[in-house]
């Protein structure tokens, strides 16, 4: 049973394990990404209903590149189709959609309906599901200080302006909490270059489970573990 009232805000997954999920029924990698997909929507349901408020998924790296081009082409389809096939359930279902990571990869069509469901569900306050997309954590913090450094070149930012608060409203994330919990699945220990700024102070969770796998009861399981953990932020306990 879970502790309705430690439930993670904002849960952040690392959905790994697509292609040896695939390569142990002897399918081609693209069928464990397809299931992919029908764990992340049933991730989503899941977090839902445990009253989770932002979900965001690790859906291509900036060193996915490096993958064989069928293999990328078929993940860039994939996120154009599964965003177009849930477009309307996001609408009515109140999620705010948001995409973190450089979009000007995608041809011109994936990228104009990926673009136009971010913006009919923009207003949408019920859950935010945030999907990180050719995104790098190093390349995000990069591009913010190009932003920031721009500002301060054009003398309008002084050095004691740059906070850790105003970095933050430069990064994808602008607005949202730190993720309370991070997932991984498939059996890796490491972030692969997942939000390094925003994971500084959270819990951390890795399961064997390969990601098409993953289902309600093992996130569960995930927030049921956080929820046996002390947070204290560098603090001391019960002060
Ligand atoms: C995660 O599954 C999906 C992406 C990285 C896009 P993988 O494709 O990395 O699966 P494994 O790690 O090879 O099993
Ligand atoms: C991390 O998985 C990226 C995504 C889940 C999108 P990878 O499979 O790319 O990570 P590494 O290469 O094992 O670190
Ligand atoms: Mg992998």
């Amino acid at each position: 049973m879970l502790d309705p009232g430690r439930i993670p805000s904002h849960i952040a997954i690392i959905m790994d394990g697509n292609g040896r999920w695939a390569e142990a029924r002897s399918l081609p990698r693209a069928a464990g990404h397809r299931a992919g997909v029908e764990a992340a929507r049933r991730t989503l349901r899941a977090c839902r209903e445990f009253g989770v408020r932002v979900l965001s998924l690790f859906a291509f790296s900036t060193e996915n590149w490096r993958r064989p081009a069928d293999e990328v082409q078929a993940l860039m389809e994939l996120l154009a189709d599964a965003v177009r096939d849930e477009a309307a359930e996001l609408i009515q279902g109140g999620v705010q959609l948001r995409v973190s990571g450089d979009l000007t990869t995608l041809d011109a069509e994936a990228r104009h309906d990926v673009g136009q469901v971010v913006e009919l569900t923009r207003s949408n306050r019920d859950f935010i599901l945030n999907v990180a997309y050719n995104y790098g954590g190093r390349a995000e913090i990069v591009s913010a200080v190009q932003r920031v450094a721009a500002e301060a070149a054009e003398g309008r930012l002084p050095s004691k302006e740059i906070t850790e608060e105003l970095l933050g409203r430069h990064l994808y994330t602008a607005g949202l909490p730190d993720p309370d919990l991070l997932i991984r699945t498939g059996g890796e220990h490491r972030v692969s270059n997942f939000l390094l700024w925003q994971i500084a102070y959270t819990e951390l969770y890795f399961t064997n489970i390969f990601w098409p796998d993953f289902d309600r009861e093992h996130l569960m399981e995930a927030i049921g573990d956080y929820q046996q953990r002390r947070r204290r932020f560098g603090g001391v306990e019960g002060t």
